[in-house]
């Protein structure tokens, strides 16, 4: 299969830890008999470098006329006092908007060989950890109208919060058919006792529920899943949420795994043309080192094949590629714990052992 493919390095770790999942994506070619092209694309702090810009048309033009986006990941110190609308982070809302992205699918899922990177007792993470989150990508507070005006001489900042039955409703359905591949629970997460987007949410899952019969729905407010990630997180399968409460929880859920450096994320819309990212941001602290973990990004490669691509197989490929090369020992710097029988590698190094794992069912 032939498929072109739109890289956005970014900012940070971004060049490197994409590097590493292009070269992956390289072999799966070679292994399978498919032809890969990347696009380059400047998108974020680098873009507004260039061009002043963090999602120039033309950068935007080449995502939309891919198959599929992959990304590493935007923004940094540099580039904090830019006024708002020209944020790093804009490039990458105006992607998702442009896009039709509406879905974002955030797995947290505990590795087996990385249980003890976990900052969860050792007795709540035997219970297991598996569970998606589903998150509203293009609605809610992140793209109403912001707004900062002067009222009686003081400052006054307005963020607005909307959300539409339909917009609802087609994120909801995505919750439900997660569900239904899975263990059939669904649990919709909102703040219902005070918004009344939050009402609405809950009122159009509930009617949704109706046509899922086979699926559990529960009701959870925020505050209390917060803490129940934490408490209890063998209880969850499929959590469904609004953007900025997905935003939030999937932080938390990510570094109850042990890394968030390893997990992957799947955006979709209508088409099948999809942007997939790591959760973790630029981290342009340890930026140029080779000590960035490309693994979030080399598994979200995977994602592209797997959901965009129809190409089950070769994902299933480069994930027992990466579970083998855990069961060596091998560790980057953010997921090496105490034990001595593990080796910690760079990020490039990272990347090699993975491909020398790769192999064709
Ligand atoms: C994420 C990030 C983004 C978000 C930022 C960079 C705009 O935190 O993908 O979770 O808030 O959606
Ligand atoms: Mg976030």
């Amino acid at each position: 299969m032939k498929k072109n493919i739109a890289v956005i390095r970014g900012d940070g770790i971004g060049p490197e830890i994409v590097g590493e999942a292009l070269k992956v994506l390289d072999k799966i070619a070679a292994l399978y008999g498919h032809e890969f092209t990347f696009t380059d694309v400047d998108m974020g702090g680098c873009a507004i470098d260039r061009f002043g810009d963090p999602l120039p048309q033309a950068e935007l033009d080449k995502c939309l006329a891919s198959d599929s986006v992959l990304l590493g990941a935007v923004g940094g110190p540099k580039w904090n006092d830019v006024p708002g609308p020209m944020r790093p982070e804009k490039g990458l809302l105006r992607l998702r908007a442009d896009m039709g992205v509406y879905s974002n699918n955030r797995p947290a899922k505990i590795w087996p060989q990385l249980a003890d990177a976990s900052p969860l007792k050792p007795s709540i993470v035997a219970q297991g950890i598996d569970f998606i989150i589903v998150r509203e990508l293009i609605g809610g507070i992140y793209f109403g109208a912001h707004n900062t005006i002067t009222k009686d001489g003081r400052l006054l900042a307005i963020d607005e919060l909307t959300y539409s039955e339909s917009e609802i409703e087609r994120i909801g359905r995505i919750g439900f058919e997660t569900a239904q591949k899975r263990s059939k629970r669904l649990c919709s997460v909102e703040k219902s006792n005070v918004l009344d987007s939050s009402r609405l949410w809950k009122k159009v899952m509930h009617r949704l529920a109706a046509e899922y019969p086979d699926v559990e729905l529960s009701d959870m407010l925020v505050d209390n899943c917060a803490m129940q990630i934490v408490k209890n997180p063998s209880q969850f399968d499929v959590i469904v949420t609004e953007n900025m409460f997905g935003d939030i929880l999937s932080d938390e859920a990510s570094m109850i795994t042990g890394s968030i450096g390893m997990i992957p994320s799947s955006s979709l819309g209508a088409s099948s043309c999809g942007l997939y990212e790591p959760i973790h941001g630029s981290a342009p602290d340890i930026a140029g080192q080779d000590i960035a973990n490309p693994i979030g990004t080399i598994l979200s490669a995977a994602m592209m094949l797997r959901y965009s691509f129809d190409m089950a197989a070769e994902a299933d490929c480069i994930e027992s590629a990466v579970s083998a090369v855990l069961d060596e020992g091998y560790r980057t710097g953010d997921i090496l714990s105490g034990d001595p029988a593990c080796i910690q590698v760079g990020c490039t190094e990272m990347g090699r052992l993975i491909i020398e794992k790769m192999k064709r069912e």
